[in-house]
């Protein structure tokens, strides 16, 4: 397939972008066929440690109203989204301490009594942490590169270390995780030739998913002023990971549908399999606020599976009713 400087010169050229939206969606037909996986998404905490300079949960922001969702609710969100009909539930929080390895066991293994696959999306642990959440019971983990420049990385990322989320990737490789990955599109400063690398890099690693996002500037954040990503931009990148990498999952992201109200139809019919619909009460919707305007933060559980039940039978698609692991046939 495409090698770097053809990835280069199709994102930087606008003028074929349908027929690179139509090769993608032919390539995810042919290799993970018509079915969409629905991951029921809780996120749990809004509390982190860390301080990316995008994001609205960064610990120096004091305007948000900050929230923990302890085992015991975490349970009814599951029960509640077993019933409907989920089989793969996502955990995702900031870097909050609290969470401990012994408090994560736990509810791990309290999801596990479930009939469903569980992924966790809770930043940077130690080789031993992944170890013990693995051995309770979780089967993927998602944790974006968010870019390959490490230049870049670093001024982004204030006290964090590009080589440790690497480490991280290759830890959870090592332990047997489906691994998830990703970027963000149209940070100030990243360049196309870095979102090429960026793609490369997903394949080199042998990523299960890539989830890819516009940058959504956050109004109390040091990037408040800087320009919105691209739709039409992160829609390409996310073409040319389907293309290069044939048989992953690739959600249709939230953060596409906040910059086009269609943005999750179009990202299944450019390469997209997979949507992560909220499963959580609409009170602590709006309070995770990794940028504005996000949407689904007035709506509850039983409307976002109907809503995105309609959308996807709309385009022709089918739901999954399987666990969606990206490689069914080694499972
Ligand atoms: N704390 C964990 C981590 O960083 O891996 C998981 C939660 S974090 C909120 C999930 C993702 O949100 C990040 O990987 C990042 O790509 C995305 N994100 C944060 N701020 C964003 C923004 N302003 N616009 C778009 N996406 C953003
Ligand atoms: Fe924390 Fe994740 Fe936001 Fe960074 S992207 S500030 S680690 S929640
Ligand atoms: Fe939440 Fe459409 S997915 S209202």
């Amino acid at each position: 397939m495409f090698n770097r400087e053809e990835i280069i010169k199709i994102l930087k050229d606008d003028t074929k972008n349908d027929w690179l939206f139509n090769l993608a969606d032919k390539i995810r037909k042919d290799n993970v066929g018509d079915e969409v996986h629905l991951r029921g998404l809780i996120e749990f905490s809004n509390i982190c440690k860390c301080s990316c300079k995008y994001c609205g949960l960064r610990s120096p922001n004091k305007e948000i109203k900050r929230y923990r969702i302890l085992k015991d609710e975490i349970i009814e969100y599951v029960k509640n989204a077993v019933n409907l009909g989920y089989k793969t539930i996502v955990l995702q929080s900031g870097e909050d301490e609290y969470f401990t390895t012994e408090k994560m066991v736990e509810i791990i293994k309290a999801i596990k009594k479930f009939d469903v696959a569980l992924t966790l999306s809770i930043g940077e642990r130690s080789f031993e942490d992944y170890k013990a959440f693995k051995q309770a019971g979780a089967d993927r983990y998602l944790i974006r590169i968010e870019t390959t420049d490490k230049e870049l990385y670093k001024k982004l990322h204030p006290n964090m270390d590009f080589n440790n989320r690497l480490r991280c990737l290759q830890d959870l490789k090592t332990l047997g995780y489906e691994v998830g990955t990703g970027c963000l599109v149209g940070l100030p400063e990243q360049t196309i030739e870095s979102l090429a690398d960026d793609i490369l890099f997903f394949k080199e690693i042998g990523a299960d998913m890539v989830g890819i996002g516009p940058f959504i500037p956050h109004p109390n954040t040091p990037l408040k002023d800087e320009k919105t990503g691209s739709f039409t931009l992160a829609l390409k990148v996310m073409a040319l990971t389907r293309i290069l990498l044939p048989d992953i999952n690739i959600p249709a992201t939230t953060a596409m549908e906040t910059l086009n109200p269609n943005g999750r139809i179009l990202a299944l019919q450019s390469g997209a399999n997979v949507v992560m619909p909220n499963v959580t009460s609409t009170e602590y919707r709006a309070k995770y606020e990794i940028y504005p305007n996000k949407i689904c933060i007035n709506d509850n559980p039983d409307k976002c599976r109907g809503c995105i039940e309609g959308k996807i039978k709309s385009i022709g698609r089918t739901i999954s009713t399987d666990y969606g692991f990206s490689h069914p046939k080694n499972k």
